[in-house]
């Protein structure tokens, strides 16, 4: 019959685009996984986010309404991380002329004194805010196995040469803001009850703490306000809608972004500039850029 030939002829004349579509999709889907490796090689690790977002701080003084406190964190100085890559999130971060900036632990990645000298070399660049620039230590400020107290020292000690305020259960004030800065968790030398027992109920306070498992600590007394905390990187890698399945902290809530914790407190992760294993998928490399505002005392 004509219309059976003619289908027959369409048929025909249409089974060679199949098997190019098959053998397409067969390429495609052999190429996907390459390129979504080489993407989370090769590009989101150095793809770097500036996140900008409010910071209400109860009792903060007029003179720093509006005033920008830039945080950095994990920068993991070190073989695995690109000096480029630093020094080019350093001067991006100088141009935004920020008023307080803080690191918040994990300057390096030891793997052998030469990292102390890099280290030394890229802080020369590193970048000071008008007000104050603050620093505390991470695990790997601790070296291997995050026991190394002279290594933590040296570390400290570089901090400070850049121009940082380094705090290790210390307290500093910036225009009548206290920044309360505690020490590495996993070092065995993080203690929180002493600096924040130095603070009046009322004194506007942010705490800088380098792993958010900390929290979850007693010892937080009266504080009411931010933390802000770094050493999850975002888990680095995360399927799209799930949380990512490698994470450094006990409470596996802890993955980045903002929590409400207990007593009033808040908790923000940054996800870190750097990195350990140099890849990252769906997690980009973060620069927090908050800007200071007032905001009531909580009950
Ligand atoms: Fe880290």
């Amino acid at each position: 019959m004509p219309a059976s030939t003619e289908e027959n002829e369409i048929s025909r004349a249409s089974a060679p685009r199949r098997r190019i579509s098959r053998r397409r999709f067969l390429l495609g889907a052999a190429a996907a996984p390459v390129l979504a490796g080489l993407y989370a090689w090769r590009i989101e690790p150095h793809w770097l986010e500036l996140v900008r977002r409010d910071l209400p701080v109860a009792n903060l003084p007029a003179a720093l309404h509006g005033k920008t406190l830039v945080q950095l964190s994990d920068l993991h100085i070190g073989p695995q991380v690109d000096d480029d890559y630093l020094g080019e999130t350093f001067l991006r971060v100088a141009d935004l002329r920020p008023d307080i900036v803080v690191h918040t632990g994990d300057l390096i990645t030891y793997h052998g004194p030469d990292v102390l000298d890099q280290a030394r070399r890229l802080l020369e660049i590193f970048p000071l805010g008008a007000l104050g620039t603050f620093a505390i230590l991470g695990n790997h400020d601790y070296g291997r196995k995050w026991t190394n107290r002279s290594l933590a020292d040296n570390v400290a000690g570089l901090l400070a040469e850049a121009g940082c305020t380094v705090l290790r259960n210390q307290v500093a004030e910036v225009g009548g803001l206290a920044l309360v800065g505690l020490d590495d968790l996993w070092s065995g030398n993080f203690h929180v009850a002493l600096p924040l027992s130095r603070l009046d109920a009322a004194q506007p306070a942010v705490v800088l703490c380098h792993n958010p498992d900390a929290c979850d600590l007693p010892g937080w007394g009266r504080h009411r306000g931010w933390i802000l905390a770094g050493h999850t990187h975002g888990g680095q890698c995360k399927p799209p809608f799930l949380p990512p399945p490698i994470q450094a902290v006990e409470n596996r809530r802890y993955t980045a972004g903002e929590f409400e914790l207990t007593g009033g407190r808040r908790l923000y992760i940054n996800r870190g500039v750097g990195h350990l294993l140099p890849v990252r998928f769906n997690v980009r490399p973060e620069v927090t850029v908050f800007r200071l505002v007032a905001s009531e005392p909580s009950a």
